[in-house]
């Protein structure tokens, strides 16, 4: 895993942004896995100016979603759909059509996510899967206790992320219990990932997952099994990591080179 650690959320969401934009240069027609939640939201916001600024095109990407609540309406305003047309789809060129999101109002709900894992198979796989993490160390919504191996289901959120998430909704009891998520099976079959944590909230789940032992208990500590993982913290989330500061050297290096010198 490489760790780029940055003063603040601004610099760090540049840089993954700059990362991902690199990659659909080099690669137009990529498949994105991309994720909602205030994490992610600087970085989207730089790739629609890198958009606009016709630094980037998005014409020919396709993106899946990792998850979302179930029973909301795509229209719903805390919907992860309506998330991803208000932060980032209806702002760069790309084809909602070639936007997938899980669909929460699904009535069979197996057949709702073999189709989705389907869809991603056929369309030849994850090329950059973005995540962030919850402060319990959850990936998309996979709960401490979900399998390491588990795929797109249903699943019942923690009160933790529950009481996270109520800042979203007028009150806590508003926020669904149930989610379809992609599985950590799923997310680990993505040929790239790129994480982001930012806020002394999330500083324990981090060294979890970069330090702690793999465990179901910290599901992103799954990530230190993954060939190509990419961590961008700001300095209050990198904060709990025993070996910040060799993390943090080597990781601005790789990037350098990454992004052609
Ligand atoms: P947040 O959520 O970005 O709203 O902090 C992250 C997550 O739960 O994955």
């Amino acid at each position: 895993m490489e760790l780029i650690i940055a003063k603040t959320k601004e610099e760090a969401s540049r840089k993954a942004a700059d990362l991902i934009a690199c990659a659909v240069r080099k690669d137009p027609k990529i498949v994105l896995g991309l994720a909602t939640g205030s994490t992610p939201e600087t970085m989207y916001s730089n790739l629609a100016e890198d958009c606009k600024a016709g630094k980037v095109t998005f014409a020919d990407v396709k993106s899946w979603n990792l998850d979302e609540y179930v029973g909301l309406e795509p229209t719903h305003d805390q919907s992860y759909r309506y998330f991803m047309n208000a932060k980032l789809f209806d702002h760069i060129d790309i084809n909602k059509e070639n936007t997938h999101v899980l669909n929460g109002l699904a009535t069979d709900v197996n057949a709702e996510c073999e189709a989705y894992e389907k869809e991603i198979k056929d369309a030849g796989g994850i090329a950059i899967q973005v995540l962030g993490i919850g402060s319990d160390g959850h990936i998309a919504f996979n709960e401490p206790g979900s399998s390491l191996v588990s795929r797109t289901r249903k699943v019942a959120l923690t009160p933790q992320t529950i009481q996270d998430n109520a800042r979203f909704f007028e009150k806590a009891e508003d926020v669904p219990r149930f989610a379809l998520s992609m599985g950590i099976g799923t997310i680990m079959e993505a040929k790239r990932i790129i994480i982001l944590a930012f806020g002394a909230n999330k500083a324990d789940a981090v060294a979890g997952a970069f330090e702690g032992a793999v465990s179901a208990f910290c599901p992103a500590s799954i990530l230190q099994m993954h060939p190509d993982v990419w961590f961008f913290c700001d300095e209050a989330a990198a904060a709990n990591l025993k070996l910040k500061d060799y993390y943090a050297w080597h990781g601005e290096e790789v990037l350098k080179e990454e992004l052609g010198g």
